[in-house]
């Protein structure tokens, strides 16, 4: 078994566009997965319902997402990359599911609790139970690894819970326990350019992958900064280092020495900074723009990647679902 590659399954949130947050801090490492593990990516369309049903818009984000992440280089002959709404064989084992998560702990999901205070009006059952369906995601395609980002580590550990609970309820080991996928290295947290930790959807202060230049270099120029320093070797204030931080993420090495130097030596102009950054983030962003624009406007190549992709999952489940309908008693008459 030891040369079978493990599993790795992601999903992908349907809502909100690819912005260098989620580019830096999660699609690279899904970018490099895919040549070492057997990967499963996947738009989770079901989940935008719990808190964003508007069928109009439903499709267009779905594949526009699908759009950016495989201009971005998620690559459909090395990973399987499908929409969750493709297979519907997920409902079946989340119903199943289901029987086995008490209501008490869902109640307690710090994600529920946060959104029940935020839209109190809208406290309907799949946003209860999202993280059973996130649970039956993973563990129908018995995944080894998940990579999660802080907000998804309770989720990931219920679904543990499940594998483990189901295993010794049916005395099994049907069910894998997926555990967190740990990136070698430091984590890659992108910051805001508002002065402010993170860059997030929620945060409102992201620069998207399909940007065109005059947004970025707009958004850019609005970063804070403070006053230039006037002393030798002063310490750094956060919002400068945030523009140092974006400045390693995206330029080079020699460029990044430079400025840092001018700092240092109080000669350093921001605007000239703010520019630069601009500049080499429009180097990331522009090919994988014009990539974006090609592959949306492909219908043909857009339905066959998702074809495709749901074919390989639902075969994948299928065979973990055959074996869990057996396990809990039903038979065919
Ligand atoms: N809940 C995840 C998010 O909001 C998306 C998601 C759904 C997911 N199902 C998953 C992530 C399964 C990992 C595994 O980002």
């Amino acid at each position: 078994m030891d040369n079978e590659k493990k599993i790795v399954l992601s999903g992908i949130r349907s809502t909100g566009h690819l912005h260098l947050g989620n580019y830096y801090g999660a699609l690279r490492n899904f970018v490099e997965m895919q040549n070492d593990y057997k990967c499963f990516f996947f738009i989770a369309d079901y989940h935008s319902l719990t808190t964003q049903p508007d069928p109009a818009l439903l499709n267009p984000s779905v594949r526009s997402i699908l759009a950016e992440y495989l201009a971005a280089g998620l690559d459909p002959d090395k990973a399987n990359i499908y929409i969750q709404s493709d297979v519907p064989e997920t409902c079946e084992f989340y119903t199943l599911l289901n029987m086995h998560a008490y209501v008490g702990e869902l109640e307690k999901t710090v994600s529920f609790k946060d959104k029940v205070r935020k839209n109190p009006n809208n406290v309907n059952a799949g946003l209860l139970t999202y993280p059973v369906l996130m649970a039956a995601d993973i563990l129908q395609h018995r995944a080894d690894f998940v990579p999660v980002g802080k907000d998804q580590v309770q989720h990931l550990e219920m679904a543990r819970n499940y594998a483990v609970r189901f295993n010794h309820f049916y005395h099994t080991d049907l069910l894998k326990e997926p555990r967190p996928f740990v990136a070698q290295g430091e984590p890659i947290k992108v910051p805001g350019l508002d002065g402010s930790g993170k860059m997030g959807k929620s945060e409102g202060n992201c620069i998207y992958i399909n940007d065109d230049d005059k947004t970025v270099i707009k958004k850019v120029k609005k970063a804070v900064t403070d006053m230039t320093p006037t002393e030798q070797n002063s310490p750094m204030s956060d919002p400068i280092k945030n523009l140092f931080y974006f400045l390693q993420l995206v330029s080079t090495q020699e460029i990044y020495d430079q400025y840092l130097a001018a700092w240092n030596d109080c000669s350093i102009r921001y605007g000239d900074l703010k520019m630069q950054i601009a500049t080499d983030i429009l180097k990331v962003t522009t090919p994988i723009r014009e990539r974006y624009n090609e592959i949306y406007a492909d219908s043909d190549y857009l339905n066959k990647v998702a074809a495709q992709g749901a074919e390989a999952a639902r075969e994948s489940c299928r065979k973990t679902l055959k074996a869990m309908r057996e396990i809990m008693g039903f038979k065919h008459f």
